[in-house]
């Protein structure tokens, strides 16, 4: 018989592979090493956002093409990171390229309604069977959008949020995103953690937290806030820890518990939307929520955003009880860039070429891990998967604290200086683009079954 039990990976070990990948990566990176220091000067931390500054240190891209990018030291990488998660239809793909630049020569921003707008709400109303539709510009704004309609819908306040899951960087929702483990609380009842600096404890106390996979622990935060939630507001499948699938049943057990209470029930789709099917969580679990937020693979690449939801919660955006605006929201360029995406680009063709490529990547992972008795494991839906470390699976923060965080940095060295890179940190994911092939996740494979053959040598 095949022994199939993982064995134990040696701290040692994993220590002095990463001193070693750290100085190659460095080697091969002076460059970006010289921008960061000049950039410095004028950024904290050198970087236009914070989660672009990654150890050993931020990478300076110069250009993408298809389902590849340059760095500014010529480095060559397959894309997996592709922006967290927006290139979804690859770099400079033609379509868009070309509805961007038909749009940027007939005139880039009105701030007065174009038809494209009607053209982008009416496919996304198809694809998410919700009806009524508003943009927005991030996904930040989209949720915090989504969150002002709720509360506006029921004249409520409180919010529920779950342990660990992002929705933007706004007071309201940046509540225990990764909250230390000396400050969450009990794993049935975890805290309100404020996960910045700058967010008032007043604002954090109106967002309440329960883990994910748990209905016991949403019906009772439910029970003890009677007529006070305003709304539920759930990543379908949590993408901020890795890849977390909900349970059978959970989504549609979160659907009745949040209906049952007089709650307004929020997918955060920022992520899963469009790229686990072509109507995202929603179609793919089957659960149609109250309200959708979708941001990042919508625009193909320019900053974008929508808000969607059912004709009597969107009411208060027709009633104008409810602010939503914005300069640029339905901005022409974003609109003619969503147009080509949603029409042209992500076609019933391209989700079977990325579920051909989903499974290119689990087999052949897979394959590796078993191989290896590698104590991680495999979770990959259409463009969306990530590898694990850790052989048990994650149902929840809890359960993701336990993922060795070292050996997901050297996972992530190896893979950039073997020409992949990957969005940083154990709890990111990789994202297929429709201009991948299958030779692309090969080489994604093959560095993992490096990695396997050092870390067993
Ligand atoms: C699930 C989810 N919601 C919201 C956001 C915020 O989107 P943005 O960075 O466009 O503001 C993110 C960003 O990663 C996200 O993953």
């Amino acid at each position: 018989m095949t022994d199939t039990k993982t064995a134990e990976l040696s701290a040692t070990r994993i220590e002095t592979l990463i001193v070693g990948e750290e100085a190659r990566f460095r080697a091969a990176r002076p460059r970006s090493a010289d921008l960061l220091q000049r950039a410095r000067r004028v950024m904290p931390r050198g970087v236009p956002s914070s989660f672009q500054d990654s150890p050993p240190q931020p990478v300076y891209l110069d250009r993408g093409q298809g389902s590849r990018v340059w760095d500014v030291d010529g480095n060559e990488y397959v894309d997996f990171h592709n922006g967290f998660g927006v290139m979804v239809v690859g770099h400079a793909h033609p379509l868009v390229v070309a509805a961007i630049s038909r749009q940027a020569g007939r005139g880039t921003h009105f701030a007065q309604p174009v038809e494209d707008d009607i053209v982008v709400a009416e496919e996304l109303a198809r694809r998410f069977g919700l009806p009524q539709w508003r943009f927005t510009n991030s996904g930040t704004e989209s949720t915090l959008d989504a969150v002002r309609i709720a509360r506006g819908a029921t004249g409520r306040d409180l919010l529920v949020k779950i342990e660990a899951s992002y929705h933007g960087h706004h007071d309201a929702l940046m509540v225990s995103v990764e909250p230390p483990p000396d400050q969450m609380g009990p794993a049935d009842h975890p805290a309100s953690v404020p996960s910045s600096g700058g967010i008032p404890k007043a604002v954090a106390d109106l967002t309440l937290v329960v883990p994910f996979n748990d209905l016991a622990a949403l019906s009772r935060m439910l029970e003890a806030h009677p007529g006070q939630i305003a709304g539920v507001i759930v990543e379908p499948a949590m993408m901020n820890i890795g890849f977390v699938l909900p349970d059978p049943g959970y989504l549609a057990g979160v659907a009745d518990l949040t209906h049952r209470h007089g709650a307004v029930l929020i997918f955060d789709e920022v992520k899963t939307g469009l790229t686990l099917a072509p109507g995202g969580a929603t179609e793919r679990f089957g659960v149609t929520p109250d309200l959708v937020c979708l941001a990042k693979a919508m625009g193909g690449g320019v900053p974008c955003g929508a808000v969607g939801g059912r004709q009597e919660v969107m009411q208060v955006v027709e009633d104008g009880e409810v602010a939503q605006m914005g300069t640029f929201n339905g901005n022409p360029l974003t609109m003619a860039a969503a147009r080509a995406t949603l029409l042209e680009v992500l076609t019933p063709d391209a989700y079977e070429h990325l579920d051909t490529l989903a499974g290119t990547m689990r087999d052949g992972l897979q394959q590796v891990i078993a191989e290896h008795r590698l104590p991680f494991h495999v979770t990959a839906i259409m463009a969306r998967g990530c590898v694990t470390y850790r052989a048990e699976p994650v149902r929840n923060y809890r359960d993701y604290l336990q993922v060795d965080k070292r050996v997901a940095y050297l996972s992530w060295l190896y893979q950039c200086n073997r020409g992949v890179l990957m969005a940083p940190g154990a709890e990111e994911n990789w994202t297929l683009s429709v201009q991948h092939q299958a030779a692309d996740c090969q080489r994604y494979v093959d560095n993992l079954a490096q990695l396997a053959q050092d870390l067993r040598s």
